[in-house]
């Protein structure tokens, strides 16, 4: 089976053609135009911005992927439908729509969130064997832990209340004045700080559920800092290794305390901040105490891509969880930005 997807619920421009045999999947092709050097003088993804080059991007982008052979050997095609920003996501729908249109393949829209659930898939030889998994999503927009009893099959145990990890991490280097996107910047100064320098809390560590709130936590960062005068190297790296440690203590109580009241059989984490090195670390080495395998995407497919959609559409056509569209019924998709992998039932 091989299947052309497509990305476009951010800043990056994303196109994959994968095929897939069993349980095994070969990335033919997997092309990223990143817009992060637009968006980093902002401050921020600006979605006007965005929505404008994803336009100028994807009909070149496509033409040189695809190449003579257009969608000759193509048998699905796959588009993020959400969630995301609604003026991105439209770019990728539309598109998908068209080809969808031209050359009669069937379409399946795919959740970008389960997107990022199956980047693991893309990595690691993971099979039946490993379900239920305990899965901790922690992207720019989401913060959840999804119990994932089988492909396609999910339930959502908590999730933030307030922000995201990733909004987290970038709302703290925006007060350290570190820069867009603040994830990566964060870590690698976090690395060179003293994790002990400052006290900050540990919010709803304690609470007698998976839900997580960051939003505190960012605001503890700046009242340490207001009550500082003047504010060294030293003391910006010892604040990102307090709070990268201050989260990581967070996720990591209640994903191994999720892992055991429903016995999973595996770990897995998922999303941009799955690049986060001292995360996976700390993971890793709380999965091998409670004897888990514990899985997490290449550093290739921790951000944006669509490779992950590819994967995430093969699975569920393969194992018959998701009927793609056809005819008619590919005219009714729309994105969708707030669309919940997963009905908030906690
Ligand atoms: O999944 P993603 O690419 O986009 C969304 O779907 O939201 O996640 C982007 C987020 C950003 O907030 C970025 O700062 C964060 O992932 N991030 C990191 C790291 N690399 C990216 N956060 C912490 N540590 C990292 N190494
Ligand atoms: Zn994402």
């Amino acid at each position: 089976m091989k299947i052309l997807a497509i990305e476009t619920s951010c800043d990056e421009t994303a196109i994959s053609v994968l095929s897939g045999q069993g349980d095994s999947l070969v990335l033919e092709k997997n092309v990223i135009y990143s817009q992060i050097d637009i968006h980093k003088k902002f401050g921020g993804v600006v979605p006007e911005v965005a929505a404008r080059k994803h336009l100028e991007t994807i009909a070149p982008l496509l033409e040189n992927t695809l190449g003579k052979n257009r969608l000759k050997d193509i048998d699905y095609l796959a588009v993020t439908a959400g969630p995301g920003l609604v003026t991105s996501l439209i770019l990728g729908v539309v598109s998908s729509k068209t080809l969808a249109y031209v050359s009669e393949l069937p379409l399946l829209p795919i959740n970008h969130i389960e997107g990022h659930i199956y980047s693991n898939l893309l990595s690691n030889k993971i099979s039946k064997k490993h379900f239920p998994a305990l899965v901790l999503v922690v992207s720019g927009g989401h913060t959840e832990i999804i119990l994932m009893k089988d492909h396609g099959d999910y339930q959502l145990l908590g999730q933030t209340l307030d922000d995201a990890v990733g909004e987290a991490y970038d709302k703290v280097a925006k007060l350290l004045d570190l820069g867009y996107p603040g994830g990566p910047i964060v870590s690698r100064l976090a690395a060179k700080g003293d994790d002990q320098a400052y006290h900050l809390p540990r919010p709803m560590l304690d609470s007698q559920d998976y839900n997580f709130s960051l939003s505190g936590l960012k605001t503890a960062v700046l009242y340490a800092l207001e009550k500082q005068k003047n504010i060294s190297q030293k003391d910006v790296a010892n604040m990102c290794a307090c709070f990268q440690k201050a989260v990581i203590d967070v996720l990591l109580a209640k994903t191994i305390k999720a892992a055991q009241e429903y016995q999973v059989k595996s770990i897995m984490i998922a999303g941009g901040v799955s690049a986060n090195a001292e995360l996976k670390k700390s993971l890793a080495a709380a999965a091998e105490k409670i004897n888990l395998p514990f899985f997490y995407p290449e550093l290739q497919f921790t951000g944006d891509n669509a490779a992950m959609i590819a994967a995430a559409a093969y699975y569920k056509i393969k194992s018959k969880k998701a009927k793609p569209l056809t005819g008619k019924n590919i005219f009714s998709l729309e994105p969708e930005a707030n669309w919940q992998l997963v009905k908030n039932n906690v």
